[in-house]
C-alpha cells in the first residue's frame, strides 16, 4: 500500500512497518510549514490504520534525513508567531512521541536543527555511517524550539545537551553513538537496520510494547515546553536573528550585536 503526499512519500510493508520519507531532497528535506502539516497527517493516519504497527521516519535522498527548519521562513516570524511556530512544531512532534506503535528514526545524512529536534521525537534512533547531528540554532541567533531543548537533555544527559546547543557543533554518527543519541549504526542501509530493530520489537507482546512506551514517556512536562515555545519568540524579534538569517541565506559569517 503507497499513500502519497506533496512532500512525503508514505508506504507500508507486508510486516505492517511504514515508511515515512520527507520528500524535499532539493531543499535537503527542510521543514516548511508544508512538511510540518503533511506529518501531522501523516502521522494521525497511521495512527487510526490498523494495518499499521510500527514506523520509520527517514528523508529522501542520499545527503540529509533532514536540514532543519526552513530558514526562508522563520525569517517572517516576530515574537508572536514565533511563539506558534514553536508550539505547533512542538505539538507535530509530540504527536511522534505519542504513538503508541514504536517509531524508529533512520538518519541517513544530517539532521540538524528541526531535524534532528524530529529525529529526537522518535522513540528510537538508527544512523547511517553519513548522519551529522547537530543543534545549529545558536547560530542562527535563535534556539531549538521544536523540543529539541528537552528532549537532547534527556537523552543525553544535560551538559552534553548543553555543549551541543551552546556551541551547535555538529557530530557524526561514531560520536552520536558514543553519548546515546544513537541506539545503532547501520553498516550499510539505515532504513534496513531500522527494519531490523522493530521486527525485534513487533515479536515481543504487543500490548506490553504499547504499555512500555507509554509509561517510558509519562514524566515529560508540558510547561518546560511551552517555555521553549516563548524563547524561541521572543528571540525572533531580535537583530541578531535577522542578522543569523541573513547570513545563512546571503552564505556568508553573521556579525552578531547582542541585541
Ligand atoms: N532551510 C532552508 N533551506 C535549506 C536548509 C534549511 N534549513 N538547509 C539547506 N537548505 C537549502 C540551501 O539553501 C540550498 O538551497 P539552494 O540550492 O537554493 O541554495 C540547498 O538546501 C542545498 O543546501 P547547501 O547549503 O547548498 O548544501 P551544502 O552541502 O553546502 O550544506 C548543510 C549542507 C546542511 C551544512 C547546510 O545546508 C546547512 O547548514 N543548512 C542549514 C542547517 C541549519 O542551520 N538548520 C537549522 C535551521 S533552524
Amino acid at each position: 500500500m503507497s499513500d502519497s503526499y506533496e512532500t512525503i512519500i508514505r508506504e507500508t510493508d507486508k510486516h505492517g512497518i511504514a515508511t515515512v520519507t520527507i520528500n524535499r531532497p532539493q531543499k535537503l528535506n527542510a521543514l516548511n510549514s508544508k512538511v510540518l502539516d503533511e506529518i501531522k497527517e501523516v502521522f494521525d493516519s497511521l495512527k487510526k490504520d490498523d494495518r499499521v504497527s510500527a514506523v520509520i521516519v527517514t528523508g529522501a535522498g542520499d545527503k540529509a534525513f533532514v536540514a532543519g527548519a526552513d530558514i526562508k521562513e522563520l525569517r517572517d516570524l516576530n515574537k508572536n508567531t514565533g511563539e506558534e511556530a514553536s508550539r505547533k512544531g512542538q505539538q507535530i512532534f509530540q504527536k511522534i512521541e505519542n504513538s503508541r506503535k514504536p517509531v524508529v528514526a533512520a538518519v541517513n545524512g544530517y539532521a540538524l536543527g528541526g531535524g534532528a529536534e524530529l529525529a529526537m521525537a522518535c522513540h528510537l534512533r538508527v544512523a547511517g555511517s553519513n548522519a551529522v547531528f547537530g543543534l545549529p540554532e545558536v547560530g542562527l541567533g535563535l534556539i531549538p524550539g521544536y523540543g529539541g531543548t528537552q528532549r537532547l537533555s534527556r537523552i543525553v544527559g544535560r551538559a552534553k545537551a548543553l555543549e551541543m546547543i551552546l556551541t551547535g557543533k555538529q557530530i557524526d554518527t561514531e560520536q552520536a553513538r558514543q553519548i546515546g543519541l544513537v541506539n545503532s549504526v547501520a553498516e550499510e542501509n539505515p532504513v534496513e537496520e531500522a527494519r531490523k530493530l522493530i521486527q525485534q520489537i513487533l515479536s515481543k507482546g504487543p500490548l506490553a510494547v504499547q504499555k512500555a512506551i507509554e509509561a517510558v514517556f509519562t514524566s515529560d512536562k508540558n510547561e518546560s515546553y511551552r517555555t521553549e515555545a516563548a524563547l524561541f519568540g521572543e528571540l525572533c524579534e531580535t537583530e541578531d536573528f535577522m542578522e543569523g538569517t541573513a547570513a545563512f541565506l546571503e552564505k556568508r559569517k553573521p556579525d552578531f550585536k547582542g541585541k
